[in-house]
């Protein structure tokens, strides 16, 4: 099973609490993390785009760098990890995504790949005279298959000539070319979303769901396998599990119900209202804001010893048409070390790394 990180772009992480670790995005502490997954064997590392906070005591989100300028940098200090930056399809045209990605192919020697998003938070566009209208919510998986045809033409033969409801190519050139077959990931969930991600994206993310759960999110993998049946095409799925790991179980449990008791529920309050502004069917922007674990957006989360959660990770990997899992943190640097040293050795999934030695 392959394994990613999702990493810290926005301030403090995934955790909407006052009791959680509280800082600010940083290169430093970006180049740290992803220097020590890929030490430890880590297949890749993301970041999101992320354009207007919650608000809140912890100002959620309120600071957040840019995603790809930040793969730019880590893809010049790292080696062998994966990278992917998040597109913000509203705010970025298609060729000069185009143009970036094969920019940053070129930094990183071929280890480099886009995630695609439409934007679930209006206010993210609308602050800069970049939201559409609401019926947006509506076609924005029609936008974005266009964006992708354009991305994959470019990526592919160098031009493009696309004249669609969304984009007017004339001719339209990038070169260099990737030199690494460019990969596409889309995190849709909605039914539109699936379609899209079948058909123009290698991977698709989801949310992992509930505590201690982690095959809970397989109906949507198979969603994903239907989907496939449609096109051909073998498109996989990585869900999204936040990791609070211990010594023991009892001592992992009690720190999640300390950050739990600390929620920022201003902030989770703006989460909901945004997130319940789009009604398109099967959509997942509601789970975010359930009770059950709106401190971490209910992304999933694997609570317990090294062991409990070596455990749970493996069966992650059981569930059909899984190729990988991305972890987030509560610390992100103790959490990857530990992670690397503690967890990891006990995976079966993952009998196949063998740590590598430092670089000098
Ligand atoms: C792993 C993962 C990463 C995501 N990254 C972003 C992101 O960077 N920016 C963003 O606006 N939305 C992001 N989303 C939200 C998705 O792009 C998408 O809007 C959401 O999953 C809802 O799916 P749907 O649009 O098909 O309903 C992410 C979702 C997941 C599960």
């Amino acid at each position: 099973m392959d394994i990613g990180i999702f990493i810290p772009i926005g301030n403090n992480g995934w955790l909407i609490s006052e009791n959680a670790p509280q800082y600010l995005p940083t290169f430093e502490l970006n180049k740290q993390i992803v220097q020590r997954s890929e030490h430890y064997g880590l297949d890749f590392a993301l970041s999101m785009i992320k354009l207007r906070g919650f608000g809140g005591k912890t100002e959620f989100w309120e600071h957040n760098l840019e995603s790809f300028t930040l793969m730019a940098g880590l893809a010049a200090v790292t080696n062998r990890i994966q990278l992917f930056a998040t597109a913000a399809t509203l705010t970025l045209p298609p060729a000069i995504v185009a143009r970036m990605a094969s920019t940053i192919d070129s930094i990183s020697n071929g280890r480099f790949g886009v995630n695609l998003v439409t934007g679930w938070q209006k206010p993210e566009y609308e602050q800069m005279g970049l939201w559409p209208g609401d019926e947006f919510f509506g076609t924005r998986y029609e936008y974005l298959a266009e964006y992708a045809q354009v991305l994959r033409d470019l990526w592919g033969t160098g031009s493009s000539d696309l004249k669609g409801q969304h984009f007017t190519m004339s001719d339209c050139r990038v070169s260099p070319k990737p030199k690494a077959d460019m990969k596409l990931i889309c995190a849709g969930q909605s039914e539109a979303g699936m379609a899209f991600s079948s058909k123009y994206a290698d991977y698709n993310f989801c949310f992992g769901k509930g505590v201690n759960t982690p095959t809970a999110f397989a109906p949507t993998a198979q969603k994903l396998i239907e989907a496939n049946r449609e096109t051909g095409r073998n498109v996989t799925s990585f869900p999204l599990f936040m990791i609070i790991a211990a010594d023991s179980d009892d001592a992992a449990r009690e720190r999640w119900e300390h950050i739990k008791a600390g929620a920022d529920q201003e902030a989770i309050a703006w989460l909901g209202e945004k997130g319940a502004a789009d009604q398109s069917p099967g959509s997942n922007m509601r789970q975010m804001a359930d009770p059950t674990s709106a401190v971490n957006i209910n992304m999933g989360t694997l609570v317990g010893s090294w062991a409990s959660v070596a455990r749970m990770l493996d069966e992650v990997a059981t569930v059909p048409g899984t190729q990988g899992v991305m972890l987030t943190f509560d610390d992100f640097i103790a959490g990857v070390e530990n992670f690397g040293q503690k967890i990891q050795p006990l995976m079966s999934s993952r009998q196949h790394i063998h740590t590598l030695q430092e670089s000098a």
